[in-house]
């Protein structure tokens, strides 16, 4: 039986996540009493903050990081009296017996949630582990990046795995945390019209972008070593990957949902520079507004890609020969997360001779900043036709958000944190799926290494180079823009 967390132990408090995201989720679950009223959060970082200081760096962020209609006074004051803090440098293990004690004898379990640099880790980790901070029921969520390879992954792994068992470990990808991603099991596995079509036989091709329209957002230290394949399509792109390409798992639980997914992770082939195209951005204008080049904004010449497109293929039987592409990149035209899964043309088109084209079926999946699912079926224009008859391509919205207007829209960390408050790991990348996706990343980084690969320029505002426009075209799609 699972135990709620009372006490959150939160590494990185001061950061950017935690202002953004943590601290505004955290205060939203606690006025919605979702949280136990009388929760304990212990934030912990660097700065040499007292529980004072802390609660007016939380309530400066959340004064400007809450939605409106969510900054109720009452429930905001009661929120920042649950907060305390405890400065600790996590690299000196003198320090954890403070924050030990700063936790204090608690009943159940600590939740604690690592949002700090990846090198902090494996010390932060060893310091909960021989202060009592990982026993029984306490769980750990980790925030990416887990590592930027997969030795460097193995070894965090190894060393969470040396104090927390994997049914404790919580590695957070924020999109599963994302309504409309846990959205994509209901459309598959709650209706019954598409599975006897989800596969090679009916889907031509499945097309998945993340594009951007920010840049490098003063991430320079962070983004240059890792560039859009291991920021964005080793795990969040991949997770999108392994949710269309998964079999039905049997039931709605953690193994069985996790297990499905690893074996597409492991059925991915691996992929050829041939089949990738990486670019990195120079100045133009998005939304109107000029905007410098990657190398600009970083201050000198890099080789890093801010913009990759991919060909996959999932080797097994159900999508055998169906090509997956995968295309992500900052500074791009839009904000737009969808994916398009492309059906065959109809075997014989009876409309061919009456000069009529039936344009294959598509199911468009829009996860943000739009939520809805669309599918273009072809209808007759209505006319006599002496002309000849026409057919034309229309979009049936088939779930919008006015179907459940009223309903609260919560931000991917509240749901993931009420789920580390809770145990339940459904939503969180197994140590298996992490290194399954490392790994197949990391032989493509080989593959361009040994071609010498480097990125291409595009303009900003553009949809990346043009070479990746080539890619689609070689296998007769084009990207749906
Ligand atoms: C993060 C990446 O994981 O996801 C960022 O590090 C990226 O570079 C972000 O901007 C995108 O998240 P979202 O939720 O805005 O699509």
């Amino acid at each position: 039986m699972t135990v709620r967390a009372n006490t959150v132990l939160l590494f990185g408090a001061t950061g950017d996540l935690a202002q953004r995201m943590l601290l505004p989720s955290l205060a939203a679950l606690h006025a919605d009493g979702l949280v136990a009223r009388d929760i304990r959060i212990v934030g912990t970082a660097r700065s040499g903050l007292d529980d004072a200081g802390y609660r007016d760096f939380a309530a400066a962020a959340l004064a400007k990081f809450l939605p409106a209609d969510r900054q109720d006074k009452a429930a905001l004051e009661a929120f920042l009296g649950r907060l305390s803090y405890q400065p600790l440098d996590a690299t000196d293990p003198a320090g954890f017996a403070a924050l030990a004690a700063k936790v204090g004898a608690f009943e159940g379990a600590v939740a604690t949630f690592l949002s700090t640099a990846p090198s902090l880790f494996e010390p932060t980790i060893a310091g909960l582990g021989a202060h009592g901070l990982a026993c029984g029921q306490c769980r750990i969520g980790l925030e990416k990046p887990l590592g930027s390879d997969l030795a460097s992954s193995r070894a965090i792994n190894d060393a969470v795995a040396s104090v927390f068992p994997e049914s404790r470990t919580f590695r957070i990808d924020h999109y599963l945390g994302k309504e409309t991603v846990q959205n994509l099991l209901a459309l598959r596995f709650g209706n019954i019209l598409f599975e006897p079509l989800w596969n090679a036989q009916h889907i031509e091709h499945v097309q998945i972008t993340v594009a951007e329209t920010v840049g490098l957002e003063g991430r320079v230290g962070f983004y240059d070593g890792a560039g859009a394949l291991r920021d964005m399509v080793q795990n969040h792109m991949l997770q999108l990957l392994a949710l269309v390409a998964m079999e039905p798992p049997a039931r709605f639980d953690a193994t069985a949902i996790r297990d499905e997914k690893v074996k597409v992770l492991r059925s991915l082939r691996p992929l050829t520079a041939a089949d990738s195209v990486t670019g990195q951005y120079v100045a133009g204008a998005v939304d109107g507004a000029a905007v410098p080049g990657y190398a600009e904004e970083l201050g000198k010449p890099s080789d890093t890609e801010t913009f990759v497109a991919l060909k996959a293929h999932v080797d097994n039987w159900r999508w055998k020969g169906v090509p997956f592409f995968l295309r992500t990149g900052k500074r791009l035209p839009q904000r737009r997360t969808e994916i398009v899964i492309q059906f065959r043309a109809v075997p014989h088109s009876i409309f061919a001779e009456r000069g009529a084209v039936a344009k294959p079926n598509r199911l468009i999946i829009g996860i943000q900043p739009d939520e809805n699912v669309g599918l273009t079926v072809m209808a007759k224009v209505p006319g006599l036709d002496r002309e000849g008859l026409r057919l034309r391509e229309v979009q049936l919205d088939i779930t919008t958000p006015n179907a459940f207007a009223g309903a609260r829209r919560r931000i991917a960390y509240e749901r993931l944190l009420l789920d580390l408050i809770e145990g339940d790991p459904t939503l969180f990348v197994r140590r298996d799926e992490v290194e399954a996706q490392w790994s197949w990343v990391d032989a493509i980084r080989r593959g361009w290494a040994s071609e010498g690969l480097t990125p291409r320029s595009y303009t900003a505002g553009s949809w990346g180079p043009s070479a990746a426009i080539g890619l689609a075209e070689r296998a007769n799609v084009s990207w749906h823009d």
